[in-house]
C-alpha cells in the first residue's frame, strides 16, 4: 500500500532551492532551454511554478502565468528518464485544474511545430491550434515559428 502511494506523483510549489535540479532537466530535454534567470523571474513574478515529484525525486515541473481571467502555460517538462509513462498528461491535467482554480477561462501556450510529443499531448487534452507566431523561437539554424494553442475552460 505505502509502496503504491510512494509512486503517486506529488505536487508542490517550486523554490529557488529546486533550480539546480530543474536546470539539469531543462538542459536535458530542450535544445533551447530556459535559463536559470527565466525561472528566477517566474518565481519573483509570482507565477504558478510547480514541481511534480515521484518517489522523492523531481520528475517534472511546470510554470503558469495567470491574470485577467486568462492563463499562459509557459513551461511543462518531464525529465527524460520519466517520459512516456503518462506523467506529462498528469502534470498537464494538474496545471489545467490549477488554472481553473485561479480562476481562468482560457489557457494559451506556444509550442514548436516540430515538437510532435508536445502537440499530441496538448491536443489530447483538448487544446486547439489557433494561430502561428512567425519567428517566435530563436535558433542556430534560423528562427522557428510557434503554434499558439488554446483551451477553453468550462
Ligand atoms: C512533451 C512531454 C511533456 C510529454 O511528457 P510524457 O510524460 O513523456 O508524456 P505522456 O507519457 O504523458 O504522454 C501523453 C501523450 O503525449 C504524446 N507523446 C508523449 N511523448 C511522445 C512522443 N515521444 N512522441 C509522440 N507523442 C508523444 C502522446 O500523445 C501521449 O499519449 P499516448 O501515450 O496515449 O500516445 C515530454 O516529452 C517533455 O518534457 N518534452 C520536453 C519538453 C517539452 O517539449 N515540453 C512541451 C513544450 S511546449
Amino acid at each position: 500500500m505505502s509502496a503504491q502511494l510512494d509512486n503517486l506523483p506529488q505536487y508542490r510549489s517550486m523554490t529557488v532551492e529546486d533550480l539546480d535540479c530543474v536546470m539539469a532537466i531543462e538542459n536535458e530535454v530542450y535544445t533551447q532551454p530556459w535559463t536559470r534567470g527565466n525561472f528566477c523571474d517566474s518565481l519573483a513574478a509570482g507565477y504558478h511554478c510547480r514541481i511534480m515529484e515521484l518517489a522523492g525525486e523531481i520528475a517534472g515541473y511546470s510554470v503558469l502565468a495567470a491574470g485577467a481571467g486568462e492563463a499562459h502555460l509557459l513551461n511543462l517538462s518531464i525529465a527524460a528518464q520519466w517520459q512516456r509513462r503518462g506523467l506529462g498528461r498528469e502534470l498537464l491535467k494538474f496545471m489545467i485544474d490549477l488554472a481553473r482554480e485561479v480562476p481562468a477561462h482560457k489557457i494559451y501556450l506556444e509550442v514548436r511545430p516540430s515538437n510532435l510529443a508536445g502537440r499530441r499531448l496538448y491536443a489530447a487534452a483538448g487544446f486547439a491550434e489557433v494561430a502561428t507566431r512567425r519567428g517566435y523561437y530563436p535558433g542556430q539554424g534560423g528562427s522557428e515559428d510557434a503554434l499558439v494553442m488554446e483551451l477553453e475552460l468550462k
